[in-house]
């Protein structure tokens, strides 16, 4: 079975039920993946739901004071996030007419917004085919396909996004984005990988080759 198959079969059977998967809109993914940068699923969680709370909408999130949305940032960390997430706001609300950009390209335009958000707001509310990497997909594809090219280093960060592309499910860019994140996440983690059930065990070549605690390489710096 072709790998990105095998990944959405995984998927279907093992992800959590997160409130962000249940959107297609590109206001609600946004807010999800600000927090969700540099944050864990269970602590930014919380957050999501207040903020959808107080800020149902792009406008209310526009039209909010700076200093209420520090507060209800308050305990999450990096706070330039929350200063980017209300400029962001208020741009989209003046200069869009509250609505999103709708292509992996314009939504690069926007403050606060690089390579993998675009990405996942383009294919979780656009399926726009276009893969994510981040720090779960450099994981996971660098184990099961024994890539040892760092992944802080120019050429890895253009291989790994080369064959992230590749990979995608072009018919099911957000379900497979999903998925591959969510392996990455709960299956094959940083430490202690799920190894003896995993669908990938016959071609992951870090298990095959005991490279699992070596695998993904990072330059220090
Ligand atoms: N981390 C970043 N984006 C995520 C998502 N959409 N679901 C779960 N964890 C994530």
């Amino acid at each position: 079975m072709q790998f990105a198959k095998a990944l959405i079969n995984w998927y279907n059977t093992h992800q959590r039920d997160l409130p962000w998967r249940h959107s297609t809109q590109a206001y609600e993914i946004w807010l999800s993946e600000i927090m969700l940068q540099q944050t864990q699923v269970k602590q930014a969680l919380p957050y999501y739901l207040k903020f959808l709370k107080h800020f149902p909408t792009v406008h209310d999130l526009a039209k909010a004071d700076e200093d209420q949305v520090l507060k209800l940032w308050q305990g999450l960390g990096y706070y330039s996030r929350a200063r980017n997430l209300h400029f962001t706001a208020k741009d989209i609300s003046k200069n869009y007419n509250g609505s999103f950009p709708t292509t992996y390209k314009n939504l690069l335009q926007l403050k606060g917004v690089g390579e993998y958000t675009a990405a996942a707001i383009a294919s979780f509310a656009f399926n726009e085919p276009k893969a994510v990497v981040d720090g779960n997909v450099y994981r996971v594809l660098s184990r099961v396909f024994g890539i040892d090219t760092p992944i802080n280093s120019t050429e890895g960060i253009k291989q790994f996004k080369i064959k992230a592309n590749e990979l995608l499910d072009r018919k099911n860019p957000a379900t497979y984005n999903q998925a591959i994140m969510e392996f990455g996440a709960i299956q094959c983690k940083p430490k202690q990988p799920n190894c003896l059930f995993c669908p990938f065990q016959n071609i992951c070549v870090a298990f095959q080759q005991s490279k699992i605690e070596v695998l993904p390489v990072k330059l220090k710096k």
